[in-house]
């Protein structure tokens, strides 16, 4: 398989581009199932998870037409089946999103159990919860879940656990169903209020959306729209801890700066200059990493897709901080590898103490998960000597471009090309 080999010790000096979010994006494609019309959808990233969903819409039968890079016509008109097939849904997390949308569509879906990140657990009793609620039944075998209903009615649905999948899965099943569906204790991650705003341009009619409660009034006919996913938080998020893990000055732009507000409090209670502007902002750090305690939560919490990320930069503080995890059970598998460059961690349960040391060192690590991978490059940019990084496969799952992207800022990382996954490309 095909390695990143990093060098560090560069400062990362310049100007980044920040790409359409992932997570708003595996939502919004299969969103589209539910437009009686042609849509256009633009700033989509171009990252496997994405391409993957796209492929299965078209599998589907959606006429799809790539506009260029980041923009693509889809029609859903020409869906003949409400069939998710198997390869590639199972691999991607956010494959659960078909279900919501062709319950809504056809009142019906058989689709693989969610892949996606291995950080434990990773129920959907509450999507269940809410598509029950709106009158479906549903049956799990052989790794499918089938959901379906004669017809949709509006409910209110009180989410037991805050999850984001579930409120945008619950709101795509309501937006056509007859009268009112509430969802309260919703998820409000800016992906939640992106979903929302595409649904209501398209003619829905839901309101609340980046609150706890959710109002969808149901509605008939959608029409065909085009829209442009907002920028990825995770990823801004990501290249900001990477400045600021190697002392660097980086002007991070097409983000909104509100959305990242959590991560930008707690660089700067390390030590780190942020500075915002309209849709960029500047991070720039020129003194020590000073400690801090971090705790993940939903939003507007600080993000637990940014844990891994921090991590790296408290690896780096002066003194001791405390992690808690609140989000996932196990989300703390990346801190071996993160140990082998040098980074002295215990873990407890949900909670990772981290004493900073002067400086990580190289090492052979591998990607655990996506913002595991994320941080595995922060660290190794940051650290002495050349390090490489194995499974990136996981890393191109959610970064477009990151190679190129890090290079541009002056960093020292590669792709060392497997020979043998030549020959499997050539064949
Ligand atoms: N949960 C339940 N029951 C459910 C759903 C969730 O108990 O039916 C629990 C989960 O076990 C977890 C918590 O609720 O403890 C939050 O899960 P949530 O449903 O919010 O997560 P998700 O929708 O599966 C999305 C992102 C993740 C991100 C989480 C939390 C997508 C495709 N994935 O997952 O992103 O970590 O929200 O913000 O949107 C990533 O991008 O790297 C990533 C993993």
């Amino acid at each position: 398989m095909d390695k990143y080999v990093i060098t560090g010790g560069n400062r990362l000096v310049g100007e980044v581009e920040i790409s359409g979010a992932k997570n708003a994006a595996l939502a919004i494609v299969p969103a589209v199932a539910l437009s009686d019309e042609i849509c256009c959808i633009e700033n989509i990233p171009d990252i496997s998870d994405v391409r993957d969903l796209i492929d299965i819409l078209q599998a589907m039968g959606a006429g799809v037409h790539h506009i260029d890079r980041h923009t693509v016509e889809i029609d859903p008109r020409s869906i003949h089946t409400c069939e998710v097939p198997y390869e590639p849904a199972c691999r991607i997390r956010g494959s659960y999103y078909l279900i919501g949308a062709f319950l809504s569509r056809c009142h019906q879906s058989l689709a693989p159990l969610p892949g996606g990140c291995d950080f434990g657990v990773r129920p959907i009793d509450q999507h269940l919860k809410g598509f029950t609620a709106l009158g479906c039944e549903y049956s799990l075998e052989n790794a499918m879940i089938e959901v379906k209903a004669d017809c949709l009615v509006g409910t209110n649905v009180y989410l037991d656990v805050v999850s984001v999948g579930a409120t945008i899965n619950i709101m795509l099943a309501a937006v056509k169903a007859e009268g009112l569906t509430v969802i309260e204790n919703a998820a409000r991650e800016p992906h939640v209020v992106d979903v929302a705003n595409f649904l209501n341009m398209m003619g829905a009619d839901i309101r609340g959306a980046g609150t706890d409660s959710i109002k969808i009034y149901g509605v008939q006919y959608l029409r065909g729209v085009t829209y442009s996913i907002i920028p990825d938080q995770i990823e801004a998020g990501t290249y900001m801890a990477a400045a600021a893990a190697t002392n660097g000055d980086v002007l991070i732009k097409n983000v909104i700066p509100k959305h990242l507000e959590s991560i930008t409090a707690k660089l700067e209670e390390m030590g780190v200059e942020v500075i915002e502007n309209d849709d960029s902002v500047r991070v720039r750090r020129s003194g020590p990493l000073h400690r801090c305690n971090v705790k993940t939560m939903p939003h507007p919490g600080f993000p637990t897709d940014m844990q891994p990320q921090i991590a790296v930069l408290l690896s780096l503080a002066q003194g001791t901080s405390i992690i808690t995890e609140s989000v996932w059970d196990n989300r703390f598998r990346y801190m071996e590898e993160l140990k082998r460059m040098g980074a002295q961690i215990s873990v407890d349960g949900k909670l990772a103490v981290v004493e900073g040391v002067p400086s990580l060192k190289c090492a052979p690590v591998k990607a655990t998960d996506l913002r595991a991978g994320a941080a595995m490059v922060i660290a190794a940019l940051a650290a002495e000597g050349t390090s490489t990084i194995e499974e990136i496969q996981q890393i191109e799952r959610g970064y477009e471009d990151m190679i190129t992207k890090l290079r541009r800022l002056g960093a020292d990382i590669y792709r060392k090309v497997d020979p043998a996954s030549m020959n499997v490309r050539v064949g």
